[in-house]
């Protein structure tokens, strides 16, 4: 039986988290679910907010469905999730954003994925502040990019438009004015491209980019960037298609993958019974595309792109004054999954 970590995380992670795996388990995929604390919940329980006994279960299973966890303000402590990329060096951030019927947006034809690289770029952690006498008067980061980084995102941009029937990758960059980090990346694009003859290839300029997604989503299929483009066009490819509460995200890396949910735990509504568990059961579909389950990813992704257009059992953020919660849209799920 396959093994996977799971980790609840905060807020609303717990409640959205258990959605997740109800809806899988009823899909009949058998996992063996390794729980684990990490974030504000293993603070608590042991003042260690990524625990050894956490990394060594990822180490082990190479799988995890992960809730969200918050970042404790103050402490010292640097980000979990920041640890855990880095860690697994899971270098690759995949965000598919494909529209979902019965959503206020102003596009419906919304089908693309974005492949940011992970680990590098203005996100290496390589930054410091110049001071006189005590006072900042600059700060410098440094963006890194290397051959082996860009070859490799790249690749894995190609390699799943090629595993997914997509048909072209788009390389996002800003090669005009970062002759040197945004230029090599760019220079990779194009070494690579012609070994898939058959996915077209473009380029594009980030800021062109960001308008024309917001003006013609439908021409974008996959796009592949460095670390910081990435995470603002995937945000705002997630806007596209109704924002935070739909859209999942893949962190993949040599050693290990880890799903979860865009967004975040969400303080405000923890605890009110109330929270989406949508975004966290696309995670829970990526993760079982990723492990071959195919049948049962599909199976779940039909259902919940039903029960999103039908609007009868959704939670108030998709529908204002919805009186339905997380355990009955869950619940909804499940009896759909498993008939
Ligand atoms: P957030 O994503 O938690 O919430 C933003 C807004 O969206 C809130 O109004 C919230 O109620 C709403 N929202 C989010 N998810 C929802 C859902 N499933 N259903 C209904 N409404 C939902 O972002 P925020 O407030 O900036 O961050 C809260 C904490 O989460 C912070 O500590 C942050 O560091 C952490 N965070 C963790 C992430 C992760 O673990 N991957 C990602 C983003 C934030
Ligand atoms: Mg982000």
């Amino acid at each position: 039986m396959q093994k996977i970590t799971l980790i609840p995380g905060d807020g609303i992670g717990p409640a959205i988290v258990d959605a997740a795996v109800r809806v899988i388990e009823a899909a009949g995929v058998k996992v063996e679910w390794d729980k684990q604390l990490a974030g504000m919940a293993a603070v608590d329980a042991c003042n260690n907010p990524l625990p050894d006994a956490t990394l060594a279960s990822i180490r082990a299973n190479r799988l995890c469905l992960k809730g969200p966890l918050t970042t404790p303000v103050g402490g010292g402590y640097r980000s979990v999730n920041v640890t855990l990329r880095q860690e697994f060096k899971l270098y690759a951030n995949v965000r598919p954003a494909i529209s979902f019927e019965g959503t206020d947006t102003a596009f419906s034809n919304v089908n693309l994925v974005t492949v940011r690289e992970n680990t590098e770029g203005l996100y290496a952690g390589i930054e410091h502040f110049i001071t006189e006498d005590g006072y900042k008067i600059a700060a410098e980061s440094v963006a890194v990019v290397t051959r082996k980084g860009c070859e490799r995102i790249v690749e894995y941009a190609f390699d799943y438009a090629k595993r997914t029937g997509r048909k072209k990758v788009t390389l996002v960059h800003k090669a005009n004015i970062l002759k040197c980090t945004s230029g090599l990346f760019l220079e990779i694009g194009r070494e690579i491209a012609p070994r898939y003859p058959d996915i077209e290839f473009n380029d594009v300029i980030v800021d062109a980019c960001a308008m024309k997604l917001v003006m013609n989503p439908g021409a974008f299929d996959v796009m592949v960037t460095t670390n910081l483009f990435g995470d603002i066009i995937s945000d705002l490819a997630s806007g596209l298609i109704g924002g935070l509460g739909l859209t999942a995200g893949a962190n993949i890396g040599a050693d290990a993958a880890i799903f979860e949910a865009v967004h975040g735990s969400a303080p405000d509504i923890a605890h009110m019974g109330i929270a989406n568990p949508i975004a966290m059961i696309m995670a829970g579909v990526m993760m079982l595309e990723h492990m071959g389950e195919l049948d049962a990813a599909r199976k779940i992704e039909q259902a919940v792109r039903d029960v999103v257009r039908e609007g009868t059992h959704v939670t108030p953020d998709l529908k204002p004054g919805s009186a339905v919660g997380t355990q009955a849209m869950a619940d909804e799920l499940v009896r759909r999954v498993s008939a």
